[in-house]
């Protein structure tokens, strides 16, 4: 067979400040071509990929390396790794096995030999801040249902990175308590869908925000006593009417963060995830608190937390239990295909990280068939 076209995502440019734009920053790469006959795998094994996942890490690691955070950066002209769903189309490896779906950080590019080391950040600990993760450590891992009862781009989200997050983020950190109000901020995002949900399970009363009217009935459908859209309802004025809260589930910070402290009840507890209101914005430009003195005086527990630190703890139940869960219509995991071809990905990633988008449920680029 003649050598196909490999097409592949590169991180050409760090954006300086603000959103990556698509053709700027991120690019479609459509000069390689590929023998998938004949290309050598050297006892690996040959992936496509089929569902691409844009998550908002994947602007933390385009920033400049010297800024410190919580993970490694992108390496510019290599190609964007971030999480997939894939399929082994070739193997020398005795354990992976061809047409097995595997997920995990992987090249943005049509077909790869894996494991795959080229444009992976070479991990030298005294280099990097303390408590820096090496994102490229994560490799890829056999999907844990072989059957195929669940569609692939579940693995996206409730059974991927977004589930796993809520999952620990909740058993391990908040620790949510019948009777409790919750307030989570970007409900409607891949991983506040989940808590909205798991925290419904435990018997608390939830409040949500997100940035559309679509995402307010999204979240209401999920189960949230209350949701709003910060668009056109202030943080503020929506907690001081639906709280106050004994707990909040952090996915935006700045004003979100700032009205929790303010209307929550004194020993509440903060699980901090994310902070996507502040991601994309300068350093200079960026929201400043104004009740942070309310942690002191209220005496708050607030807890940042990344997923990986808490996986060797939580993932056995995570896949016993989250999977079942979802079998049974008992969680809900809701999709959004963006895209279904390589040219659309630069795009999906810059639209993934604006705010109040009206993209419902986990943007996924389905980029293969099997
Ligand atoms: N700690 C961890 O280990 C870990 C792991 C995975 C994800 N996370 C975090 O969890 C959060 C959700 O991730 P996901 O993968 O579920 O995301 P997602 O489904 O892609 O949703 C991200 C949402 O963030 C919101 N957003 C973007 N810019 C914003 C802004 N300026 N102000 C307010 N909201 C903004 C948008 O929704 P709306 O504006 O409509 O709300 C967007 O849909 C993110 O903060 C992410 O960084 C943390």
């Amino acid at each position: 067979m003649a050598p196909v076209t490999n097409p592949r995502i590169v991180f050409k440019e760090r954006p300086q400040e603000g959103l990556p734009i698509a053709g700027k920053h991120i690019v479609l790469d459509s000069s390689h071509t590929i023998d998938l006959e004949n290309v050598p795998l050297n006892g690996g094994y040959l992936t496509k990929s089929l569902v691409l996942s844009p998550e908002p890490a994947m602007r933390e690691r385009m920033r400049d390396p010297s800024i410190t955070s919580y993970t490694t950066t992108y390496i510019t002209g290599a190609p964007i790794v971030a999480f997939a769903v894939v399929v082994v189309v070739r193997s020398e490896k005795e354990e992976v096995k061809v047409g097995q779906y595997m997920y995990g950080q992987t090249p943005w590019e049509a077909y790869t030999v894996q494991p795959y080391i080229e444009g992976r950040v070479k991990f030298e600990p005294d280099q990097w801040a303390p408590g820096t993760f090496d994102m490229d450590s994560l490799v890829l891992q056999p999907v844990p249902d072989p059957k195929g009862a669940y569609p692939l781009s579940t693995y996206t989200n409730i059974l991927g990175t977004p589930g796993m997050t809520a999952f620990v983020g909740m058993e391990g950190v908040l620790q949510g308590k019948k009777d409790e109000t919750l307030f989570v901020s970007s409900g409607a995002s891949g991983v506040g869908s989940l808590v909205i949900q798991l925290a419904k399970m435990k018997g608390m009363k939830v409040i949500a925000s997100a940035g559309s009217d679509a995402k307010v009935k999204f979240m209401l459908s999920l189960g949230a006593d209350n949701a709003f859209n910060y668009k056109k309802e202030s943080y503020g004025e929506a907690l001081k009417k639906y709280g106050p809260i004994h707990a909040f589930w952090d996915n935006v910070g700045a004003e979100a963060l700032d009205a929790a402290l303010e209307f929550c009840l004194p020993q509440a507890r903060f699980a901090i995830c994310g902070a996507s209101g502040t991601d994309s914005i300068p350093y200079d430009d960026r929201y400043r608190l104004k009740n942070a003195s309310q942690i002191q005086k209220k005496r708050l527990k607030i807890q940042g937390f990344v997923v990986p630190d808490y996986i060797p703890q939580f993932a056995a139940q995570f896949f016993q239990e989250v999977p079942a869960l979802v079998a049974q219509g008992k969680l809900k995991s809701k999709e959004n295909t963006v895209g279904e071809k390589w040219d659309d990905v630069p795009q999906s990633i810059a639209d993934m990280l604006k705010s109040g988008h009206d993209i419902v449920g986990k943007p996924v680029v389905t980029v293969g068939s099997v």
